[in-house]
């Protein structure tokens, strides 16, 4: 047992998509959450400034004697993530192998990706699934409004909508009905999602594949804590106002902010 917290990272409120997850299947793990709302949005920076506040944001987390780190992040995943576990010996684990992991077992052979404009154009999901699916068909698209409309606590208003609208055309038309949310901000859409496509679609919410692995990993290493005292913590290279209504959203358990 190691009743050390799980740290987890991301840009700002997208990643707490990924605590909820974590603490549905994990309940007795402490967490502190790190969100980098300083530098938000990671989406349209480039691979050297996100290995570089990754790389902050891991040496910030390290600091809280972690036991390890959740790069709760797709945008971080898809670039920095190789270099961090280069450079770090604590265990590190993003979005992305999970979730191909997942698809994988489901044998599934035609996928949409939803994800940030970093991330799209680094080809992280596309080339980490089709290295491991054989014939898989993978169909893209960057959302480069959607991480910053759900940030600032817009996502369900007409903003939102237009933005949904738009950016599902491509798997409207073909009716792609498996879609990863490639980025941790996405499930906030997914009510917006389901009521655009109008068809039977499984929206793949990477905060479950990665909850799912960790509940594995952490078996595997007996580093599992079984007795919690501690409360959640989250925090923030700069404070945001909007942070604590969303955090509400999103989770069902009140996080401490600072
Ligand atoms: N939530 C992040 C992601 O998964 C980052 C979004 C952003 O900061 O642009 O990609």
């Amino acid at each position: 047992m190691d009743k050390r917290p799980i740290g987890i990272f991301d840009s700002g409120v997208g990643g707490l998509t990924i605590l909820a997850e974590i603490k549905k299947q994990l309940p007795n793990e402490n967490i502190v959450y790190l969100g980098d709302t300083a530098n938000f949005p990671y989406g349209d920076k480039s691979k050297d400034e996100i290995i570089n506040f990754s790389r902050n944001n891991v040496k910030r987390l390290i600091k809280e004697n972690v036991k390890m780190i959740v790069i709760a992040c797709g945008t971080a995943t898809s670039q920095a993530i190789d270099t961090l576990k280069k450079e770090f010996d604590i265990p590190i684990i993003g979005i992305i192998e999970p979730t191909v992991k997942y698809i994988k077992e489901k044998k599934y052979k035609k996928i949409g990706v939803i994800a940030t404009e970093g991330t799209i154009k680094s080809k992280a999901w596309e080339s980490a699934l089709k290295n491991n699916i054989n014939d898989i068909q993978v169909i893209n698209k960057a959302c480069p409004m959607l991480a910053t409309i759900a940030e600032e606590g817009r996502a369900m208003g007409e903003e939102g909508k237009r933005a949904i609208k738009e950016y599902m055309k491509p798997f409207k038309q073909n009716k792609i009905d498996k879609i990863i949310l490639g980025c941790t901000h996405y499930p906030i859409y997914e009510k917006l999602i389901k009521e655009e496509l109008e068809y039977d679609v499984e929206l793949i919410n990477t905060g479950i594949t990665v909850a799912n692995y960790l509940k594995f990993y952490l078996n595997e290493k007996n580093a599992q804590n079984t007795s919690r005292k501690d409360k959640e913590i989250a925090y923030l290279t700069k404070p945001e106002p909007y942070f604590k209504n969303i955090a509400k959203n999103i989770l069902d358990f009140d996080i401490k902010i600072k």
